[in-house]
Order: C-alpha cells, then sequence, then structure tokens
C-alpha cells in the first residue's frame, strides 16, 4: 500500500482570493501548498485593466505570511469596454496570465460581465494572436434556461460559436460540472482545456439538497447529479493532459452563506490536497494526481512546472483541520468532504 508521495509543488488555476481582511484571512491557506494561482478578478469594482492587476497584484504580495513562497497569476476582467492594447501590454510586461470572460450576471460580482459577445471579438482576436488564454464562466445567464442546464446550453450557444470564429483562441472551460463539457473538451482538437473543482469531484446536488439545505455545498455552477460527478471523477483521473485543478475556492463570509437568499461559493483551499489525494486513491489512480494538480495546468499554460515539491503522507488517525478560517469580515466555513482525511500535507 503507498502510504507517501512526493510531487511538484501545485498550482490552482483557479482561486478567489477577494482583498482587505478577506485576502489576510485566506491567503496563507493557498499560499501553505500551491506555488502559484491563478487569480480570479471578481472584486467589487473588478479588476479590468492593467493598472488594477498591477495594484491587485502588490496587495496580494503584501498580504503574503513571512516566507511564503507564492507567485499570484493575475487575470483581467473581460468587459465589453476592454481596450485590446492595454490587454496586449499586460500580457507583454508578463503580469497578466489570462483573461476571464463572465457572461453578465452568471454569478458573484459578474454585473460587468459581457452581454454581446461580438463587442469583444477585437479583444479576442488579439489575445489568440498572442496566445494570451481566455478563461470562462461556462453557464449562460438566460432566465428560461434552467440552472441545471446552464453549462450545456453555454457550449452549444456560446463556446463552439466562440471557438469557431476566433479558431486560434486559446480557452480554459473552467470549473467544469457535466458530463457535456468533459465530452466537448475530450473530443476538441488543440487550444482548448479544462480545470475540474476540488467539491465538484465530491459533491453531487443531492449533497445540497437532501435533509436540509445545505449553503456550504452551494456553488456555480451548481452540482450536479451524480453521472456528471462521475464523469468529472473520470476525466480529472484519466491521465489526460487537457483537465488539471482549478479549485474555485470561493471564500464568503458564514454570515452572508447561511441566510435567507445565500451566495454561492465553497471555500476548499485548506484541504483541498488531502481530499484530492482521497479521491485520486479510491479511484486507484494516485500516481495521476502529479499530472492533475501540478504538471496538466503549466504545460497548458507554457509556464515551467515549480521546482519546489509537497509531500503528502497517509496516516491511520484521520487529521484535523480547523472547521473554520477566522476572518474580520466574517468566520468562513472550510468545506467538509463528508468523509474522514488520512491524507495529510507534511
Ligand atoms: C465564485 C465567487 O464567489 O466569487 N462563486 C462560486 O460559486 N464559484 C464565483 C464563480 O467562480 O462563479
Ligand atoms: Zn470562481
Amino acid at each position: 500500500m503507498t502510504d507517501s508521495l512526493l510531487i511538484h509543488r501545485p498550482d490552482d488555476w483557479h482561486l478567489h482570493l477577494r482583498d482587505g481582511a478577506m485576502l489576510r484571512a485566506v491567503l496563507p491557506e493557498t499560499a501553505r501548498h500551491f506555488g502559484r494561482a491563478i487569480i480570479m478578478p471578481n472584486l467589487v469594482p473588478p479588476v479590468v485593466t492593467s493598472a488594477d492587476a498591477g495594484a491587485y497584484r502588490d496587495r496580494i504580495l503584501a498580504a503574503l505570511p513571512e516566507g511564503a513562497e507564492f507567485d499570484p497569476l493575475m487575470t483581467l476582467y473581460l468587459t465589453e469596454g476592454t481596450d485590446p492594447a492595454d490587454v496586449a501590454a499586460a500580457h507583454a510586461s508578463g503580469l497578466v496570465k489570462a483573461v476571464k470572460l463572465y457572461p453578465a450576471g452568471a454569478t458573484t460580482n459578474s454585473d460587468s460581465g459581457v452581454r454581446d459577445i461580438d463587442k469583444v471579438r477585437p479583444v479576442l482576436e488579439v489575445m489568440a494572436e498572442i496566445g494570451l488564454p481566455l478563461c470562462t464562466h461556462g453557464e449562460v445567464t438566460d432566465p428560461e434556461i434552467d440552472i441545471f442546464d446552464r453549462e450545456a446550453v453555454f457550449i452549444d450557444r456560446v463556446m463552439d460559436p466562440l471557438r469557431r470564429a476566433v479558431p486560434e483562441l486559446r480557452v480554459v472551460m473552467e470549473h467544469i460540472t457535466t458530463s457535456d463539457a468533459v465530452e466537448y473538451v475530450s473530443s476538441a482538437s488543440a487550444g482548448l482545456a479544462a480545470t475540474i473543482t476540488t467539491h465538484h469531484l465530491v459533491i453531487n446536488r443531492n449533497h445540497l439538497l437532501v435533509g436540509g439545505i445545505r449553503p456550504h455545498y452551494y456553488c456555480l455552477p451548481v452540482a450536479k447529479r451524480e453521472t456528471h460527478r462521475l464523469a468529472l471523477r473520470r476525466a480529472a483521473t484519466s491521465g489526460d493532459p487537457r483537465f488539471f485543478l482549478g479549485t474555485d475556492s470561493a471564500p464568503h463570509p458564514d454570515h452572508a452563506k447561511e441566510t435567507g437568499c445565500g451566495c454561492a461559493g465553497c471555500f476548499t483551499a485548506t484541504n483541498t490536497m488531502s481530499i484530492l489525494a482521497h479521491v485520486f486513491e479510491e479511484d486507484g489512480a494516485l500516481e495521476r494526481l502529479e499530472g492533475f494538480t501540478s504538471l496538466n495546468g503549466p504545460n497548458f499554460y507554457r509556464l515551467p512546472v515549480n521546482p519546489g515539491t509537497l509531500h503528502l503522507e497517509k496516516q491511520a488517525e484521520p487529521m484535523s483541520y480547523p472547521a473554520k478560517i477566522a476572518c474580520d469580515d466574517g468566520d468562513v466555513t472550510v468545506f467538509d468532504p463528508g468523509f474522514p482525511l488520512h491524507w495529510r500535507v507534511i
């Protein structure tokens, strides 16, 4: 039985760090295990220009604990007013590693997102030219479309036409939740990849809704039925380099989640690596964990693999971890996978 695993230091290709007190509270949780992360730009107001991204990066670096080695990879929030020249300059300087497409209204803080994709065509064409990836929140916002179908409909209505219109554009479908998305990415030619979160490998919609509503399992895209979770598990553990980890760890204070209209987001930064080791071992794919967390992402983003390592050990006693992370804005509940964790980062 394998009880020790040494892998290249992992990266998180989709992470929410927020700002101010929340940034200071959650950043150490990610920096402890991860070398880099793609930092989501959905602040209020959003990170739109290269100047915004530079200032936000400085705030993140200033919030890092003493001695931590963590490189925040910045993104720009695509709006219908985004200037292609600013995007090109942000890429050329090395500051920005991706641009994020939020359909307007799709999720937390997405009001400034894109309504008409044709309006951002010039930006997408420049990105295709310079090789800057587009990260997509892949859900339509049409109120007529059932929330459980919004990802599949996005593929047909937005993703596929977009990739045909700008074929050289490199695209990451983020936090995929359906077998439809797995199939779409698996059957695509070069230039398309997908991130998968930790929580979508663990929960389906029953976890969210059966026996009482569980606000800490509510995120967007919302967890789907079990067949979809199993498709995500197969994709993540397959070794296919187009699938890699993006935790979408999205902290909200408990008072904003445990309320009549709770907001979306699961906070998984603290125990993600332990949960993933459990999941990959359960699926007989422990030797593929490193590809998913540490190799496939850099390969797609054309960045070097982290030089450092991460050591996981399986212990007989389940490990303990905090149920909540303290924050001046209100405590943040850590994702509960619903099973004991025996793999610990040492
Ligand atoms: C994210 C957030 O809270 O910023 N929430 C979530 O449920 N994933 C936004 C997002 O990535 O959709
Ligand atoms: Zn997210």
